[in-house]
């Protein structure tokens, strides 16, 4: 199937996809509060790689755990799927915050985006971009080469506010100091997270949740897989890549990226037919954390299809056989 005529994405797969990140969280949550980040992130790998295999599709594995050496499952590359049509690209991340679940706080999310082949952006080895998202007022008034403090005010005319008036959401890393004093002489609010930039990509683009930008440096596969949320909630998302050093960013030249280039949603997924599903691990802003009780345990998800822009929020219980089937039983 050539790129310039991608297939056509059956609605279903949406549904599909949920049941694998369902799986994946429900599996992920009895490691909440232990301190094992491996061990969280591997239950989640082991389900969602399962639950994978039985979807009518012939993914390939765009963006997921890492290269093959390092990953046994869902590495870079992989085939997933029953291996009929359509023809997809697949971004995961069973654990998206390993820390956050490990330390048993709130956020720790699963998901999966999905595209039409050889529309997502492959990264490689560039593992951190500059992003910002916004909601579908604001979407197209960012200009990545200018200043934060423009770039804020051009939001929040968009959005009618002052920029005092804004929130804005921000990992909270070190080499983000400049960018929150920036944020701060703007006189916009600022949300501070640990963990978990694509989740909060989201609330910056959903109007119903109370972030109007998320700004920042963060991991660039966290930024192909919000590009595919944010084409079904018709925001705005722009970046780009961010090397750490001149090493990294003279490897990536070598590779053939360009570092200087801005990536905008066109280019980080280049097809408006994208799925995206997500669903709580630990409670968070965006959704529920798993519960489990002797009927059975509970979920909620977000389930988004680019094509028609239909966002549908997912409450499901689980009944204890269903959790067995994916390893998710209680461990000793
Ligand atoms: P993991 O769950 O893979 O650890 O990712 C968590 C996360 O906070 C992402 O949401 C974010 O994009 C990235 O890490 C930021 O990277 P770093 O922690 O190195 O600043």
């Amino acid at each position: 199937m050539s790129q310039s005529n991608p297939p056509q994405l059956d609605r279903e797969l949406a549904l599909e996809l949920v049941r694998a990140t369902e799986v994946a969280a429900l599996a992920a949550g009895r490691w909440m509060g232990r301190n094992e980040k491996e061990s969280g992130d591997g239950a989640a790998v082991d389900a969602m790689r399962k639950a994978l295999g039985g979807v009518a599709m012939d993914g390939v594995v765009v963006i997921g755990e890492g290269e093959k050496d390092e990953a046994p499952m869902l590495f870079n590359g992989e085939q997933v799927g029953t291996g009929s049509e359509p023809e997809v690209d697949i971004a995961v991340d069973p654990v998206e915050g390993t820390r956050l679940l490990a330390e048993g706080r709130h956020g720790a999310t699963s998901l999966i985006a999905a595209a039409p082949r050889g529309t997502m952006f492959n990264p490689g080895p560039m593992v951190y971009m500059m992003k910002y998202v916004v909601g579908p007022e604001a979407a197209g008034v960012v200009d990545i080469d200018a200043p934060v403090r423009e770039n804020l005010h051009r939001v929040a005319k968009a959005l009618g506010k002052a920029p005092n008036d804004l929130t804005v959401v921000m990992l909270d890393r070190p080499r983000h100091a400049e960018m929150m004093a920036e944020v701060r002489s703007v006189g916009a609010r600022l949300r501070l997270i640990m963990d978990g930039d694509s989740p909060a990509g989201l609330l910056a683009a959903m109007p119903e949740y109370p972030y109007d930008v998320l700004l920042g440096i963060g991991g660039t596969p966290e930024g192909v897989a919000t590009a595919c949320a944010v084409r079904a909630l018709r925001g705005g998302i722009i970046g780009r890549l961010w090397a750490r050093n001149d090493n990294e960013a003279a490897r990536a030249r070598d590779m053939g990226y360009d570092v200087d280039e801005p990536l905008d949603i066109d280019r980080l997924v280049s097809s408006q037919n994208t799925f995206f599903v997500i669903t709580g691990i630990t409670s968070g802003d965006l959704c529920e954390g798993v519960t489990y009780g002797p009927n059975g345990a509970t979920t909620e998800s977000i389930v988004m299809r680019g094509r028609s822009g239909t966002v549908r929020w997912i409450r499901a219980r689980h009944r204890p056989t269903k959790l067995e089937d994916y390893g998710a039983t209680p461990h000793t």
